[in-house]
């Protein structure tokens, strides 16, 4: 792995955890902790070992508390847009690498903070964390993705709610809009997060790609173009060892162990 100075990166079996490491200013995310983000996201989507990530943020306080605004404050349009564009093209590598990724939102995930959270596949969040996308309030709008893929995971109406008023909302509130996928207390943030990945992780790598791919694929498109990619990947998979493996392992009474191919 590559050395880094704003993330770490943890690696234990197949699956790696890259925490957002500048407790001193919540984890914001200044450019070089984007390219940063970009660079390992790269690493880990090329490395076979790794099957999954979680992400998370340094000390308790924060998940990532938005982009660095010091930075952001200095930049005029068309640096703006190259910004945007670089945050957008980290979060998606990371959203399309075929891995699942849990999110655990161990406080903030506020701006930028709230939109990693948002790229991630499924989010844990601590009772302590706030959500919450403040664009408006500084006479912006979120840049990497927020206005969409907040809406496609909470709905227009709630998304718009949370895009125009700025105002944050709590881990309760979050669950009861569907979008933290469960609540557990601080301590618990990051363990439950990676225990969620590792049960997935019995999984099918195979499988658990074409899922991933299925799903997003379908969303963007329509109802026929998904259910042809479905069927399709459903196929594909009938070619791996993977599910030989999977079906024999049921039918003979046993553990699976998966190759990933
Ligand atoms: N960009 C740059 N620095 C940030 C930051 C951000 N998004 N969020 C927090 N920080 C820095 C603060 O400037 C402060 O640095 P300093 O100690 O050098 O002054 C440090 O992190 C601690 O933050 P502080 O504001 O003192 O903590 P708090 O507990 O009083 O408030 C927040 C916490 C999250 C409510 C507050 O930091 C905040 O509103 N941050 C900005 C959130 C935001 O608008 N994000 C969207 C950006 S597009």
């Amino acid at each position: 792995m590559a050395e880094y100075e704003t993330i770490r990166v943890e690696r234990a079996g197949a699956r790696a955890t890259v925490i957002v490491n500048r407790p001193d200013k919540l984890n914001a995310l200044n450019a070089g902790t984007i390219g940063e983000l970009d660079a390992a996201f790269r690493e880990l989507a090329a490395d076979d070992d790794v099957r999954g990530l979680v992400v998370t943020g340094e000390g308790e306080k924060a998940f990532v508390a938005g982009a660095d605004i010091a930075e952001l404050a200095k930049m005029g349009p068309i640096d703006g847009i190259d910004v945007s564009r670089r945050g957008q093209d980290a979060f998606r590598r990371l959203e399309r690498m075929g891995k699942p990724v849990v999110a655990a939102v161990n406080g903030y995930a506020l701006g930028g903070g709230m939109e990693l959270a948002l790229a991630c596949h499924l989010r844990v969040a601590s009772e302590k964390a706030r959500f919450g996308l403040p664009e408006v309030k500084l006479g912006i709008i979120p840049g990497y993705g927020g206005t969409v893929r907040l809406p496609r995971i909470v709905g227009r109406g709630r998304a718009l709610e949370l895009i125009l008023t700025g105002e944050m909302i709590d881990a309760g509130r979050a669950l009861d809009m569907g979008l933290v996928n469960r609540v557990v207390t601080p301590e618990e943030t990051r363990p439950a997060a990676e225990a969620l990945l590792d049960t997935i992780l019995k999984n099918g790598p195979v499988a658990l790609r074409f899922a991933l791919e299925a799903v997003d694929r379908s969303l963007e498109t329509g109802i026929d173009e998904g259910l042809g990619l479905e069927s399709h990947l459903f196929g594909l998979l009938a070619s791996t060892e993977d599910m030989r493996e999977g079906m024999g392992a049921f039918l003979e009474k046993r553990e699976a162990r998966f190759q990933g191919k």
